[in-house]
């Protein structure tokens, strides 16, 4: 354990165990950040109450105890630091120096840099990015899938076994008319609009077509029933459709540096075969009833207008499935198959009833035991400068992929002036393009609205991407400039300069903010706390030189270990956010 919070509020729990008892050793001690010291514990203001006495006299009890205590992991018995009990019963707690550099010193030894890797690993189903084949491929499912992935990437780096589940929308009646307007417009043609990411006009040259030509109307009906029944040859042309469409999703994933493969690909086409069964069984077990002719689950708790109860419909009254009815097959299965501890669906935020009345339903069905964790990442939209959802300057909807060209450019402009070989050059403008714009994305709360802006997102200062990975390319800068390998700079870290000290502290709550992110699935809290560090560094570099030549040895020594530690933090925050570092910037 290194996070001075963590360590402290054990050491702070022990002392009260001492002062009042074993009972009170469970009592949150409010361990904060201080103004006034590195950390404040709050615990004597409410304990105060609980004792009936004075907070004042409840701190001082605990500061008297806490120096007795030995934190956990250190060798030498004491108390590593000083308290104080201030204003109303504050108990203001500074940390020695020493005990600060040799937690950092000793993370920068450990191959997990101070991250907890579990030895109970959790089977974690993580539903994310799912675009729809019958329709375009929006920013929306940009952040769903860029948050999805950063989200896998930190259970898998934690111990957990990740199961990837990209729920695609490939199925259902507008598929009909899709595969007849293949057949008009011929198999070739088609494909070739589909991978360069033309299915909007696709999807809309067929639905003109099924509202004003009768026949081609006709035609797209039939085939609904042909596809329903896995007929072979509507199945050739549907799986035509389908591979051209997810070769335009995998274009954008590789450009992106997204983790999901074909593999991955769970889609609503999946579970086709089963709703029949799934509907036979809810009604069965009277989990599911009629109502004015449709088959609805009605979960405890949901009411809409006038108190009526709501329905969660899992068959219409014309006998046709819904995404209801897929959602509940997906839930079953990935508990049932899947085998998921915790179930992660991260979808957008509009999509919270249907959600929680999916989980409502499960439950009831007991297919969602008490056992399994099954959360909404609620994902908030993207906008426009005008506030509203995000297309283009024109209007019209836009291409992910000519998204990505534009950030690309964009990035390019930034880095203009650099004087690398045009490779070099593009190779970089790559990485800065699509680290701003899934930076972008992670940086905010997932459930908060927030405007496009590529030059908001591309700024080299502030809490961007380029921010951040220009800060990691200029320590990998100083290793190469001082030809240092950053595996032999093991310090010891000594802690002399404000700076240093205020960088090592923030270092190591690096095992922290990784934890939180994967407990409550909140990537911008990792964001935030890799830009505090890159911010705390840059405050270092500009106080204490590493390579200069006046610099005494043992303190460049203890100045490159620090170097190394920043340099193994944001390397590996960012790559668990999904973050490119070019090598240099
Ligand atoms: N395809 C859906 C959409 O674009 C998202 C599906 C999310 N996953 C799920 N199991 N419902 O809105």
């Amino acid at each position: 354990m290194t996070d001075p919070q963590l360590v402290l509020a054990e050491c702070v729990q022990q002392a009260l165990a001492a002062a009042f008892g074993a009972d009170f050793s469970d009592a949150d001690p409010l361990i904060r950040p201080s103004q006034f010291a590195d950390y404040q514990a709050n615990v004597a203001m409410s304990l105060g109450k609980r004792l009936r006495r004075a907070p004042r006299e409840v701190a001082q009890e605990i500061a008297d105890r806490l120096t007795e205590i030995s934190p956990p992991g250190k060798t030498e018995a004491g108390f590593p630091g000083t308290v104080e009990v201030s204003g109303p019963g504050f108990l203001n707690i500074t940390l020695d120096d020493s005990w600060i550099a040799g937690r950092a010193t000793e993370m920068l030894a450990d191959p997990h840099t101070g991250v907890a890797v579990t030895d109970e690993p959790q089977t974690v189903v993580i539903d994310y990015s799912a675009p729809n084949a019958a329709k375009e491929m929006h920013v929306g499912h940009l952040r769903t899938t860029i948050v999805g992935d950063a989200l896998a990437r930190v259970h898998e780096h934690i111990g957990n076994k990740v199961v990837r589940q990209n729920h695609l929308g490939d199925w259902g009646t507008p598929f009909g008319m899709l595969i007849e307007h293949l057949l008009d417009i011929g198999e070739e043609a088609a494909v070739a609009q589909l991978e360069a990411g033309g299915s909007n006009e696709y999807y809309q040259a067929a639905r003109s077509k099924f509202d004003s030509d009768p026949e081609f109307n006709r035609r797209a009906r039939a085939r609904v029933v042909t596809l329903q029944a896995e007929e072979p040859e509507t199945m050739r042309l549907w799986h035509i459709f389908m591979n051209a469409t997810v070769s335009y999703f995998n274009k954008v994933y590789t450009r992106l540096g997204i983790t999901l493969t074909d593999e991955d690909i769970a889609g609503e086409s999946m579970y086709n075969p089963m709703l029949a069964q799934v509907c036979d069984e809810l009604q069965e077990r009277g989990i599911a009833v009629i109502s004015d002719g449709a088959l609805c689950i009605f979960p405890p708790g949901f009411t809409g207008r006038e108190d009526q109860p709501l329905p969660f419909m899992i068959r219409k009254s014309d006998g046709g499935y819904g995404y209801a009815t897929t959602d509940m097959a997906t839930i079953r299965y990935r508990v049932q198959d899947l085998k998921a501890d915790r179930i992660i669906y991260v979808i957008g935020a509009t999509q919270a009833l249907h959600m929680s009345m999916l989980y409502a339903s499960a439950r009831m069905a007991g297919w969602l035991p008490d056992h399994v964790r099954a959360e909404h990442v609620q994902i908030g939209s993207v906008l426009g400068s005008d506030g509203k959802m995000f297309k283009t300057r024109s209007g019209k909807s836009i291409k992910l992929v000519e998204l990505l060209d534009e950030a690309d450019e964009r990035a390019a402009a930034v880095i203009a002036d650099r004087e690398y070989d045009d490779a070099t050059r593009a190779e970089i403008a790559h990485a800065v393009g699509m680290g701003a714009v899934k930076y972008a994305d992670l940086s905010v709360s997932h459930d908060s609205e927030y405007v496009f802006d590529f030059d908001r997102m591309l700024a080299l200062t502030g809490n961007t991407g380029p921010y951040l990975q220009y800060a990691t390319a200029r320590i990998r800068s100083i290793f190469r400039r001082g030809g240092v390998d950053p595996a032999q700079a093991t310090g010891p870290i000594v802690l002399g300069h404000p700076a240093e000290r205020a960088l090592a502290l923030r270092l190591l709550g690096f095992g922290s903010a990784v934890a939180e992110m994967a407990e409550e699935s909140v990537p911008h809290r990792l964001a935030a706390f890799l830009f505090d560090t890159a911010s705390a560094f840059t405050a270092f570099y500009e106080n204490c030189p590493v390579l200069r030549d006046d610099v005494e040895e043992t303190v460049r020594a203890s100045r490159l270990a620090l170097c190394a530690l920043t340099l193994r933090v944001l390397e590996t925050g960012l790559d668990l956010l999904g973050v490119p570092v070019p090598e240099r910037m």
